[in-house]
């Protein structure tokens, strides 16, 4: 029996660790354990997704809290280090490019323990971005590195990673499909806000070179004022992105605000929208998944595949890019190829995984 330690802290990493759990479940021969470094805290943030996707309270809790980015880091980099000399484990699992994934692939590389980066190989090719900081160092301490698509396997081909390099596909799409009929069966979010189907938009801005800059907010936030003119505009809140608008100038008014959404209400408020507009990552490709296009809140993307494909648009922070975006995506349903794995990518990684720790 295997024994491997799946490391987690932020939001979007619950849900890439909950597809290997369910992985675990059929392949066998793998004691899966979850440390969770605590980036994350706020019930909405962090708990709601425990419940939702049935993933088991973590192990080990760190409950690091929010710092500047160095000491949140080293806050993960001590409690992790102490976990792994405590326990032994054949290797250490890390998720995406958050501080978490950086402190989890530093730590367990440093103690010659193998680490295994999940969504490996994305690029931005800005590395101002932490997360690009945060993904090339992981990607390049890693003993594998799964690639969820074809550009990302590329971007490590580029620096000399082929090796350690498998194209797994998405967890993300696995989720897609595994949880969308379950999100619909338990989930009432579209009565309970009353909204129709295809008439309304969905927002979310949570990057710090958005949130953390009041031009760019404010551009922003005067894009989406407007676009409320013609659909209602749903925007569900990240915390940081709530305590700056309390600063700003635009009138918020006309918008629907709203706390952080649980997993399930984001797959329903996704699917139905008739546009997304995000600077996240994830949520453009989960409206993707689900047929819906979107406007990029940034100037580039590391999922190219998206505009490559006509159904998003980098917009940035240009309040005009931004509604003229929204208006040539709207009602624009997208048929996406297959692009992002065959829906098993979990069981593949940890299939990987074993053989290799063999
Ligand atoms: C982190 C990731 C980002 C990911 C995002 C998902 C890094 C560098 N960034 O960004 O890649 O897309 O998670 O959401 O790791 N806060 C709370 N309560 C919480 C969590 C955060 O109030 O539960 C507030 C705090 O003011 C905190 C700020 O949000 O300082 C930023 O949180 P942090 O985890 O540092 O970064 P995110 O912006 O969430």
């Amino acid at each position: 029996m295997k024994r491997l330690l799946s490391i987690v802290g932020a939001r979007p990493q619950f849900m890439k660790a909950a597809a290997l759990w369910r992985a675990a479940g059929g392949v066998g021969a793998v004691d899966l354990r979850l440390l969770h470094t605590g980036q994350h805290y706020d019930r909405e943030m962090s708990e709601v997704f425990f419940d939702e996707l049935q993933l088991p309270r973590p192990d080990y809790q760190l409950h690091v809290g929010s710092a500047t980015h160095a000491m949140q880091t080293a806050r993960m980099l001590e409690g992790i280090e102490e976990v792994l000399l405590r326990d032994r484990f054949d290797g250490v699992i890390v998720y995406g490019d958050t501080n978490s994934t950086l402190a989890g692939a530093l730590a367990a590389a440093k103690l010659q323990i193998p680490v295994y980066h999940v969504e490996a190989g994305l690029r931005s090719n800005n590395m101002a971005m932490p997360e690009e900081q945060n993904r090339i160092v992981a990607d390049h301490l890693s003993s594998l590195c799964f690639a969820p698509t074809q550009t990302a396997v590329e971007n490590l081909q580029h620096e000399g990673l082929s090796l350690k390099t498998r194209l797994s596909g998405d967890v993300m799409y696995d989720n897609s499909l595994y949880y969308a009929s379950l999100a619909t069966e338990k989930n009432n979010v579209l009565d309970r806000l009353g909204l129709i189907p295809g008439e309304y938009v969905l927002a979310t801005v949570h990057r710090d070179f958005n949130t953390d800059n009041p031009d760019r907010l404010n551009s922003i936030m005067q894009a989406l004022s407007e676009i409320a003119r013609n659909a209602r505009v749903i925007l569900p809140l990240h915390p940081r992105t709530a305590q700056r608008l309390s600063s700003l100038h635009a009138s918020l008014s006309t918008l629907s605000i709203l706390p952080p959404a649980s997993f399930f209400d984001m797959i329903e408020l996704e699917r139905h929208a008739q546009v997304v507009l995000t600077d996240s990552g994830g949520v453009q490709k989960e409206a993707f998944f689900y047929g819906v296009s979107t406007v990029i809140l940034r100037p580039e993307t590391e999922w190219v595949e998206i505009v490559e494909q006509d159904a998003g648009i980098l917009a940035d922070a240009d309040p005009q890019r931004i509604i003229d975006a929204y208006h040539r995506l709207s009602g624009h349903r997208v048929t996406f190829p297959s692009l992002f794995g065959d829906g098993h990518a979990a069981e593949y990684i940890l299939r990987e995984i074993l053989d290799f720790v063999d």
